[in-house]
């Protein structure tokens, strides 16, 4: 049932200490069973430039979020503006009723008439792809590259894409060129 689920978008400068600490609890028990196979991953610092957050709430209480980015990454030798897609998480106890879905359908109209971007990208674990899949996502690459602390990484995992228009991806190798999201 997401009839329930009030959804808004904002500008990360216009979050509040309070609803900044409801994300982070959120945020903390959503995430507190991750685990990842590249041993790598722990010692990545993922981006703090997540420019907004869209928001699911219920009778008031935040269930659902993600955040968005917008960024000209490397696609092979071609830039290409993407609009990151981070942080999708749902609270426990309110999962498994659509509600990230309906938020990553709302995103997908900001990401194309908001931020007008030929793309959405998104990493994630195996075991998401489908989910995302079934929201129109396509894997496009198992690896991607990133710096950190002016070093070139790079990151095995699943780079899902959600083409917003009739542009086409590029071959090549994926550099965020900056931290990933
Ligand atoms: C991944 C996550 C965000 C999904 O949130 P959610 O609100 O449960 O998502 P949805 O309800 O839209 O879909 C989740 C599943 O429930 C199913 N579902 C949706 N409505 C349903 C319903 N009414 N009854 C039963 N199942 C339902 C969906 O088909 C989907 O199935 P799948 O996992 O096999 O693809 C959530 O599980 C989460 O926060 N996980 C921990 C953090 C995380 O891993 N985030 C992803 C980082 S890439």
């Amino acid at each position: 049932m997401t009839q329930d689920l009030q959804i808004e978008i904002i500008s990360t400068d216009k979050i509040s200490p309070e609803l900044d600490k409801q994300i982070d609890q959120l945020d903390h028990l959503a995430f507190a069973d991750e685990k990842h196979d590249d041993p790598e991953f722990n010692s990545i610092d993922w981006s703090s430039h997540i420019e907004y957050m869209a928001l699911g709430r219920v009778d008031n209480e935040l269930v659902t979020l993600l955040g968005l980015l917008k960024r000209e990454i490397l696609v092979g030798k071609k830039p290409v503006w993407v609009a990151g897609v981070g942080g999708v998480a749902t609270h426990p106890s309110w999962q498994k009723r659509g509600f990230s879905s309906t938020l990553l359908n709302v995103a997908e109209k900001f990401m194309r008439e908001e931020m007008k971007v030929p793309f959405g990208l998104l990493v994630c674990a195996d075991e998401r792809r489908s989910f995302y899949g079934r929201a129109g996502w396509k894997l496009i690459a198992d690896k991607l590259f990133f710096i950190q602390n002016g070093e070139r990484r790079s990151l095995k995992t699943s780079v899902m894409i959600l083409p917003l228009s009739t542009e086409v991806w590029p071959s090549g190798e994926i550099d965020l060129r900056g931290l990933p999201w």
